[in-house]
C-alpha cells in the first residue's frame, strides 16, 4: 500500500514500434487504473538487451516509449512512469533473487524456449535469467497487483514462486503479486494472418497498425485486411479476419461488439473496412499530436524523468534494503 492504495505495476519493453494491438490490448486498460491504484509504469530497457540493439536507435526507442505512455494519457505526476535502468535496484535485486531461484524453472518458460529458438545465435544468460529481473522489478514496488497478458502468465507465476520462497526463509520482505485480471484487455490479431496476434515484430507490416502510422496508411492496411468471401459482417469462430475488424471497431469506438453487428447489419466490407479505418484514426490522431507536441518539450520531460527516476528509486531502495538486511550482508557504514 502506497497513500492507502494498492500498487499496481506493470511496463513495456522499449523496442520495435508499439502497434494498436499494444494499445487496446493493453495501454487503454492502464487508462482506467491510473486513479485507483499506485501504479507504476517501467520503460523495461534493461529486459530489452537480451537482444543485440543498435545503441543510438536503441536510446531513442526507450525515450519515445516513455513520450507514448504519456500521450496515451497516463500522468506522470500521478503515476510513477520511468526507466527500469535508472534505478539500480532493479540489477541488484535481480541478483539477489538468482540465489533463490533454479535452473530447473527457467528452463521450463516457454518464452525462453521460443526465443531461443528464434535468436539461436545468441542464447545469452540474460535470456535466460530474464523472469528474475522481471519479478526483481515486481518485488522491488511490493506491488499487490500485475497486469499482464497470457504471454507473460508464467514469468508472474515464477515472481510469486520466488517471493514466497524467500519469505519463508527471512519472513515478510515482499508482497505477494497477484496478476491483474481486468475486463481484459482486446486481443488483436494480425490484419494479414487473423489467427496470429498483432505483433510489433512482424516482418509484414501491413498485419499491423503502428501507432505512429499516418491516417492514409490505417486507410490502405484495412483495406487490405485479409476477410472470407461470406459477406456478412458478424463476430464468429471461422471469420477470424472480420471478427478481428470487429475487436478493432468496438474497441477503438467503445461499443460491444454485438452494437458494432447491428450497426454494419446488410453492409458490404468495403464500407465496414473504411469504418473501421476511421475508427483507428480518431484514436490515433490525438495521441500523435500529443506525442509530436511532447518530442518538442525536452526540458519538461528530462523534469518528468527526473522526478519519477528518484520516485521509483525511494521506494525500490526500500525493498532493496530490507532484502540486503535479511540476507546478512554487512550494512555499509553512515
Ligand atoms: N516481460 C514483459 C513483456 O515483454 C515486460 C516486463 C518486464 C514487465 N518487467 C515487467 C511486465 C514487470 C510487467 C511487470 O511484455
Amino acid at each position: 500500500m502506497i497513500n492507502d492504495k494498492k500498487v499496481l505495476y506493470s511496463g513495456m519493453q522499449a523496442t520495435g514500434n508499439l502497434t494498436l494491438g499494444n494499445y487496446l490490448g493493453a495501454l487503454k486498460n492502464w487508462l482506467d487504473l491510473k486513479d485507483e491504484y499506485e501504479c507504476f509504469w517501467g520503460v523495461m530497457d534493461l529486459h530489452s538487451l537480451t537482444v543485440r540493439q543498435e545503441p543510438a536507435e536503441f536510446r531513442k526507442k526507450a525515450r519515445n516509449l516513455l513520450i507514448l505512455y504519456i500521450a496515451a494519457g497516463l500522468d506522470p505526476k500521478e503515476n510513477c512512469i520511468y526507466f527500469q535502468s535508472h534505478v539500480s535496484a532493479h540489477a541488484e535485486l535481480s541478483w539477489l533473487l538468482s540465489c533463490f531461484t533454479y535452473m530447473g524453472e527457467l528452463n521450463r518458460m516457454t518464452q525462453f524456449k521460443e526465443k531461443s529458438a528464434k535468436h539461436s545465435d545468441n542464447i545469452n544468460a540474460g535470456l535466460f535469467t530474464y523472469p528474475v529481473l522481471m519479478a526483481a522489478d515486481i518485488l522491488l514496488y511490493q506491488a499487490d497487483y500485475v497486469p499482464v497478458g497470457k504471454d507473460q502468465k508464467q514469468h508472474l507465476e515464477i515472481t510469486r514462486d520466488i517471493a514466497e520462497r524467500f519469505n519463508s526463509i527471512y519472513g515478510d520482505v515482499f508482497t505477494i503479486p497477484e496478476p491483474y485480471i481486468g475486463k481484459g484487455g482486446a486481443k488483436i490479431m494480425s490484419l494479414q494472418d487473423p489467427l496470429k496476434k498483432m505483433s510489433k515484430s512482424d516482418e509484414n507490416v501491413n498485419g499491423s497498425i503502428y501507432l505512429m502510422d499516418d491516417a492514409d496508411t490505417v486507410v490502405r492496411k484495412c483495406k487490405r485486411a485479409v476477410t472470407d468471401s461470406d459477406g456478412e459482417i458478424r463476430y464468429a469462430e471461422e471469420k477470424p479476419g472480420i471478427s478481428n475488424l470487429l475487436e478493432i471497431y468496438s474497441s477503438c469506438s467503445n461499443i460491444s461488439i454485438a452494437d458494432a453487428e447491428k450497426e454494419f447489419a446488410g453492409k458490404g466490407y468495403g464500407d465496414f473496412k473504411l469504418a473501421v479505418a476511421e475508427a483507428v484514426n480518431a484514436v490515433l490522431a490525438p495521441m500523435q499530436k500529443e506525442y509530436e507536441r511532447l518530442q518538442k518539450e525536452k526540458d519538461f520531460i528530462d523534469g518528468i524523468i527526473k522526478e519519477n527516476d528518484e520516485k521509483a528509486a525511494y521506494i525500490a531502495n526500500k525493498t532493496l534494503r530490507k532484502a540486503r538486511k535479511k540476507l546478512g550482508l554487512t550494512e555499509k557504514p553512515r
